[in-house]
């Protein structure tokens, strides 16, 4: 989906864009002008910015696309930016920016802490729903992937000015409240209650699972207890309230040791006043139907069968794949809530676009609940673009999930542990000067961050690899590398006892070096968008990556402090935006940073 944004502050490459546009719509009348674009180029020699759109229009067309290129350029007005339009191969377009466009535009990011902010026009409502874990079970290292993107993707929205809700849709309802409270009536040991509540809660449910599964009485009991529980039962509300309580207490630590919250807290068991309506109204619409005592959607026929959400093949045949709303016993499912939800979003919160972020075995109940809710309320879908922004799993080196060693699923909490205790060990090595509590400090934002942004580097959809070693290098597409340059831009800063005579940015004889830099500081904004059109933080990891590069590289060919006005004043103004560019992208991925390490 193309959409067209506009910023506060004059971004070049849209400017660009625009004149190509208009001279575009002289030559081909087209009404596809949104996908003429403009990108950095990848060889400097080539110019500065480079077009490949016109080779598609034209062969659209079936039109000689140098040709159309050849018309387009002379119909370009853009002498007052470029110095140089030229027509390469099969009919691309390069750009040669005029050295002083360059430094306005870069001198004017200087002035504004957030250039990079919608104009409130194109300000969106958005849902991002993320994390989500259930009572009773301790986070575990999959958790960290809902987090981590999730808090990016609603940083970023916020960032560019869209207004977000943050909603934590906890696990707090449903069958495993039956074995639950079997297991806290008859087999709870106070003591360890006391010592390790979480991990009490998890021994009883999994031995009270183990009995259900041989013994059919205590299954019964189960079942009875869990409708006890949906009845109101007074003891039973009780129970289930303690354990919510316990669930939070650690699920609070987790969630201040990653330093994400939520604006909304509303879990599964808040939708409970509306599940039967929802149930109701399928049924009276005709879009579910009663079968074997429990209640479903079906497929209505109208999709090719590949495509309906509500077909499954089987031995080379289409069979119904029904979604179920409520359970033969009357108890509802997780669907029936994900609609009820969906419902109190649009209501509450008139979204534009609500995101859920988790992992991909729940793509085909996602697909269900969006293709029911089109068929019961056609009009609100319409409003509202619904994604699902799944994520492959975490492996370990042995290629098959990651466990700990003797196979047991790795606790989030031990990971944060562990993350903060392997940077520490690198702080002591590295920074023995440094007093201890600083060196905490260090380690615990580094060691965080390291885990976060080795998984949003990942394209989400594919698995990957956990290791320590990699996420924690200091070089390399890392958290501590990007840290770590954003702390020598600062220093640069900081040793810059007389400051820059003006903020000024003259590029006019500029190195090759501090052009790469300053258009790859003009391009944060497209990046940020490009993730945000995609939902995928990666292609932020890969922009700051560059940019960390671009930095080291010019660091290296240009003396900054030791050179003359007006290039010293340039120079730390690159080192500036660099600093600040690092700092907000990292802060984007929900990524701290430390003034020295
Ligand atoms: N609690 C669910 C799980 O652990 C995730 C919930 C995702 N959000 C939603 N609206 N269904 O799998």
């Amino acid at each position: 989906m193309m959409r067209d944004l506009q910023h506060r502050f004059i971004m070049l490459i849209p400017l660009l864009e625009s004149r190509l546009r208009e001279a575009v719509s002289h030559v081909l009348n087209s009404e596809d002008l949104a996908s003429v674009q403009i990108r950095p180029s990848n060889d400097p020699r080539h110019g500065d910015y480079q077009s490949s759109s016109l080779m598609q229009l034209a062969k659209q067309r079936g039109i000689q696309p140098r040709q159309v290129a050849t018309e387009v350029v002379g119909r370009l007005k853009i002498d007052d930016l470029c110095d140089a339009v030229e027509i390469a191969g099969p009919g691309f377009l390069n750009f040669k920016v005029r050295s002083t466009v360059l430094g306005e535009h870069t001198r004017a990011l200087l002035d504004q802490p957030n250039p990079w902010k919608l104009v409130p026009d194109c300000a969106r409502t958005y849902v991002v729903d993320f994390s989500s874990p259930n009572v009773a079970k301790p986070m575990h290292v999959g958790h960290i992937r809902s987090t981590a993107l999730g808090d990016c993707l609603a940083r970023i929205l916020r960032f560019q000015g869209h207004h977000v809700h943050t909603d934590n849709h906890i696990g707090d309802w449903g069958t495993q409240f039956g074995m639950l409270l079997v297991g806290w009536k008859k087999e709870r040991d106070p003591q360890s209650l006391a010592e390790d509540p979480l991990g009490e809660l998890e021994r009883i449910y999994k031995l009270v699972h183990q009995q259900c599964q041989e013994n059919p009485e205590t299954l019964a009991e189960a079942r009875e207890e869990l409708v006890r529980l949906q009845a109101g039962d007074p003891e039973n509300r009780g129970i289930w309230e303690e354990m919510i309580r316990i669930s939070q207490v650690q699920f609070d630590t987790v969630y201040r040791r990653l330093g994400v919250s939520f604006d909304h807290c509303l879990g599964e068991s808040f939708y409970n006043p509306w599940l039967q309506q929802v149930v109701d109204e399928l049924l009276a619409s005709g879009i579910a139907r009663v079968s074997d005592g429990a209640v479903g959607v079906f497929s209505d026929g109208t999709k090719e069968p590949n495509q309906d959400p509500f077909l499954i093949q089987r031995d080379g045949e289409w069979r119904d794949n029904p979604v179920l709303i409520r359970k033969s016993d009357g108890g509802f499912n997780y669907a029936t809530t994900d609609l009820a939800t969906l419902m109190y979003r649009m209501r509450e919160w008139t979204a534009d676009e609500i995101v859920y972020v988790t992992d991909g075995r729940q793509q085909q109940h996602f697909r269900q609940v969006f293709e029911t809710f089109q068929r019961w309320q056609p009009e609100l879908a319409a409003k509202v673009r619904l994604v699902h922004a799944w994520f492959g799993s975490i492996l370990g080196a042995d290629g098959k999930p990651f466990k700990t060693r003797s196979g047991e699923t790795v606790k989030l909490a031990e990971l944060l542990d562990e993350a903060e205790e392997r940077a520490m060990n690198v702080v002591r090595e590295k920074r023995p000067d440094l007093p201890e509590s600083q060196r905490q400090e260090i380690a615990r934002v580094v060691g965080v961050g390291a885990l976060k942004y080795q998984d949003l580097l990942s394209n989400r959809q594919s698995d990957y690899v956990f290791s320590w070693d990699k996420m924690l290098a200091l070089q390399g597409n890392t958290a501590p590398y990007l840290q770590y340059q954003y702390t020598r831009a600062n220093k640069v800063l900081r040793d810059a006892t007389a400051s820059a005579q003006e903020r000024s940015v003259d590029l006019s004889t500029a190195t090759e070096q501090e052009r790469t830099l300053a258009k790859q500081l003009l391009y944060f904004g497209l990046a940020l968008e490009s993730v945000t059109q995609e939902y995928r933080p990666n292609l932020l990891c890969n922009y700051l990556y560059e940019l960390a590069g671009c930095y080291s590289r010019f660091y290296e060919a240009c003396p900054i402090l030791n050179s003359e006005e007006p290039t010293r004043s340039t120079r730390l103004a690159l080192c500036e935006l660099t600093a600040r560019t690092l700092r907000q992208g990292l802060d984007c991925l929900g990524i701290d940073v430390v003034e020295t390490m």
